[in-house]
């Protein structure tokens, strides 16, 4: 099977009352670890790209990677460029075989973002490729630019319907109160999202894909794994997994998570090398590593996303 687009897998998601995970790639190993997740649960899957991967391992490593997964699987897949910050970037992807990208027109003013995402979705459709929108501004870290709390802002309902039809984006990134990297919430903060934000965009928007960013939950045992082994990580709080349940039920159709994958790897690397101090093949402390992503992902298939047994 080919690298698919994200349309059919919304439209399955939004009637079938779950949502796509979206996960974000920088290797091989993490590659291998989502995508052996997703055929033992069966699910489709959204691997998603970000400038600073690209950077990391290059644009033509990670195409081929995905190709091999999806070779080794045969599941639907689509590759999708995470936060695109610009024409460019997203051209560059689309020419380069992506299926899908995210043009983050937020920072911009409103004007300013339905132009520069227009001017991405006419290339794209005519290439054949989806794109994501954003409306909204998340707090926290994406890309190494730290948005604060401050500077951060819900998404105005009473824009969606102009921004979705000027521009024509195929899916919608809202902010309802997730935020990006591991310090979502501080200890004694209760989590919240809004969802009366999301049942007002549901309700303008009917049929039509959304998408959360932010959403991993910095699950507890991966930053106490990471402490008792050497690392120094601050108490934090993410996004309950019910909450995202709750969403995935929605009008959400695809759920970004990348934190939780790094927590992961690194509580995996920690511990072995605690364990084993004289290690020095990567292949010892890769292997764990790879092997608790995959664990990771088939949890949040299963308890988060729904989309097990749907590919
Ligand atoms: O939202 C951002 C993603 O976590 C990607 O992070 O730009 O450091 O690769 P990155
Ligand atoms: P997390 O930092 O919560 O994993 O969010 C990832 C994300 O939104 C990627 O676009
Ligand atoms: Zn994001």
């Amino acid at each position: 099977m080919p690298l698919v687009t994200s349309t059919e897998m919304f439209k399955k998601a939004y009637e079938g009352g779950y949502a796509i995970g979206a996960f974000n790639v920088n290797n091989m190993e993490i590659i291998q670890g989502i995508t052996e997740a997703a055929k033992e649960e069966n699910a489709p899957l959204i691997l998603q790209v970000s400038a600073g991967a690209r950077k990391y391992a290059k644009h033509v490593y990670l195409m081929k990677l995905i190709e091999a997964a999806l070779e080794d699987t045969g599941l639907p897949i689509c590759v999708h460029l995470d936060h695109g910050d610009g024409f460019d970037v997203c051209k560059s992807c689309i020419d380069g075989g992506f299926t899908s990208v995210m043009i983050d027109g937020s920072h911009h003013s409103y004007e300013d973002n339905v132009k520069v995402t227009k001017q991405v979705v006419e290339y794209a459709h005519a290439h054949g490729v989806v794109v994501e929108g954003e409306l909204g501004r998340l707090a926290g870290i994406e890309d190494a630019v730290n948005v604060s709390a401050e500077d951060a802002s819900y998404t105005n309902p009473d824009q969606v319907e102009d921004f979705v039809g000027r521009t024509g984006v195929d899916s919608l990134a809202i902010a309802i109160g997730t935020s990006h990297g591991a310090y979502k919430f501080k200890p004694g903060q209760t989590p919240r999202l809004r969802f009366d934000i999301l049942e007002e965009v549901e309700r303008r928007l009917p049929g039509f894909p959304i998408v959360l960013h932010g959403a991993s939950s910095v699950i507890p045992e991966f930053v106490q794994m990471i402490n008792a082994n050497g690392g120094k990580m601050p108490d934090a709080i993410g996004i309950p997994e019910d909450m995202l349940r709750q969403a995935a039920k929605s009008a959400v159709c695809k759920i970004n998570i990348d934190s939780d994958l790094r927590l992961a790897m690194t509580a995996s690397v920690r511990k072995h090398f605690n364990e084993h101090p004289d290690h020095f093949d990567p292949r010892q402390y890769l292997s764990p590593a790879r092997e608790n992503i995959k664990g990771l992902v088939k949890r949040k298939l299963v308890n988060v996303l729904g989309s097990n047994g749907k590919a």
